[in-house]
């Protein structure tokens, strides 16, 4: 088969598992490509290759595919979780990177497995703080996108609250600082109306992801930058 059709092939594989994991979680629904297509923009701000955006588009889609593998309930309980139940949320990375482990694809494994662990050790599976850029890159747009739009457990925050959130001095989410600080003046660009809802954030969204990865988009580091 010729690469071009195994490329095809992969892709509608990719898609089916994204389609899955919304059934069994609406209210991640948008929420993976939202974080694809939020990660290839800060991607675009760092002058990342071609094909390291590639890679955050598709890893961003995919990062919480482990979730067909914890229960409903729990992935929709409106309240707080028991130490047992997050213990059995956080299982998802590794559910995710043994369900994309036959891809072999290193760097969407990565982010697959790593999204949640912190540069100061903190996070989970591993405690790990050597991120590659990739899941540095990833894990700041998918909590973005957590904050600013509705969970089982609490309302979308606006965008003024998630950005005091995750610059304040604490660090709170244990991310890169300077890709956090560009993410932030990102946002002030990518929605510079300020607040709005996760459609119309998926809209706006929409037009970055829609870009031609594969032809020479070649981004200079200006390209989004007001
Ligand atoms: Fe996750």
């Amino acid at each position: 088969m010729a690469f071009a059709d195994e490329l095809v092939n992969i892709k509608a594989i990719f898609t089916s598992l994204i389609e899955a994991l919304e059934l069994s979680d609406p209210y991640t629904r948008g929420h993976s490509e939202r974080v694809g297509s939020l990660s290839v923009a800060l991607g675009l701000e760092l002058g990342l290759t071609t094909r390291e955006l590639e890679v955050l588009k598709d890893a961003g889609a995919l990062h919480d595919i482990g979730k067909i593998g914890v229960s409903k309930d729990l992935l929709n309980k409106p309240g707080r979780l028991t130490e047992v139940e997050f213990d059995e949320v956080k299982r998802h990375v590794i559910y995710g990177f043994n369900i994309l482990k036959p891809l072999d694809q290193p760097e969407l494994l990565d982010i697959t497995l790593l999204h949640h662990e912190r540069i100061d050790g903190r996070g989970y599976p591993y405690g790990r703080s050597d991120l590659p850029i990739l899941v540095r890159v990833a894990q700041i747009a998918d909590v973005w996108d957590a904050l600013t739009s509705n969970r089982p457990y609490r309302d979308a925050m606006t965008f003024a609250k998630a950005r005091e959130l995750m610059g304040g001095n604490e660090n709170t989410f244990g991310f890169d600082p300077m890709l956090l600080e560009s993410f932030l003046r990102l946002t002030r660009f990518i929605f510079p109306e300020g607040d709005c809802d996760p459609d119309e954030m998926s809209r706006i969204l929409d037009e970055i992801a829609g870009l031609n990865l594969s032809e020479d988009l070649a981004p200079t580091s200006t390209t989004l930058r007001a």
